[in-house]
């Protein structure tokens, strides 16, 4: 596929087709992945793969706690207040998701089908997590396993497959642990669901936006 293609057309997939990916193309994602950047060539990242009975052990447990509605316990905060601009794009973007699926506002159950889809990993039938040490850590460790992630998604788009990129799946980590065992001095950052996209599934298809280049670039000449 050609690049600028590729980084176009990858858009979160919140849907899946049923089909498992076989570990060969797994791998060959991640043989990719590995030559993203990273500071001094340090490679700061470690991937957990769950699939099969380890990642449904995971999607009922993620369901179970959301809907206890546990307080969330990831081993990254995860920010409530936002600043303004970002916060009326986090908003819009929670507007769309609901009403590209026809659900309207006031349906809380149709909402919480959502959330629990959400939670459950968009039933992916791979979950990649993302990680870094807990110890000498800086910002641009972080900034690292964002080039990584951002780079399996790449990948996996080019080889017709599509991802989402999930906060939701890395919110009860000391629970996470117990199913998969991820140690203590690595923090969970967030999960990559991993599958086959459905495409008739209105959310793979719906018309994204981003910010014009003059909102958020400098030019200094
Ligand atoms: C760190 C991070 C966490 C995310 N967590 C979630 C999530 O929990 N649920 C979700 O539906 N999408 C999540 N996303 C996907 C974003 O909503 C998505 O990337 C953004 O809306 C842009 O859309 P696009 O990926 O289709 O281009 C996350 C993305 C990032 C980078």
């Amino acid at each position: 596929m050609e690049l600028a293609a590729a980084i176009r057309g990858r858009r979160s997939i919140r849907k899946f087709q049923p089909q498992d990916v076989p570990k060969i193309v797994i791998t060959e994602i991640l043989e990719e992945a590995r030559w993203a950047p990273s500071w001094g060539n340090t490679q700061p990242w470690d991937l957990y793969v769950l699939t099969g009975k380890t990642l449904a052990k995971f999607k009922e447990m993620n369901i179970q706690q959301t809907l206890i509605s546990a307080s969330i316990a990831s081993d990254v905060p995860m920010l409530e207040n936002w600043p303004a601009a970002m916060k009326a794009r986090y908003g819009e973007l929670g507007k769309v998701v609901l009403s590209v699926q026809g659900i309207k506002r006031e349906d809380k159950e149709a909402r919480d089908q959502y959330y629990k889809n959400m939670v459950s990993a968009f039933d992916a039938p791979c979950l990649i997590f993302a990680c870094i040490s807990r110890d000498n850590l800086v910002e641009y460790q972080m900034l690292d396993l964002g080039l990584i992630t951002q780079t399996i998604c790449l990948s996996a788009h080019g080889k017709g497959l599509g991802t989402c990129l999930l906060a939701a799946a890395a919110r009860f980590s000391a629970q996470i642990r117990k199913i998969a065992p991820i140690p203590d001095d690595k923090k969970i950052v967030v999960g990559i669901a991993l599958g086959y996209p459905d495409p008739s599934f209105p959310l793979n298809n719906f018309e994204r936006d981003r910010a014009k280049l003059d909102e958020f670039v400098h030019w200094m000449e």
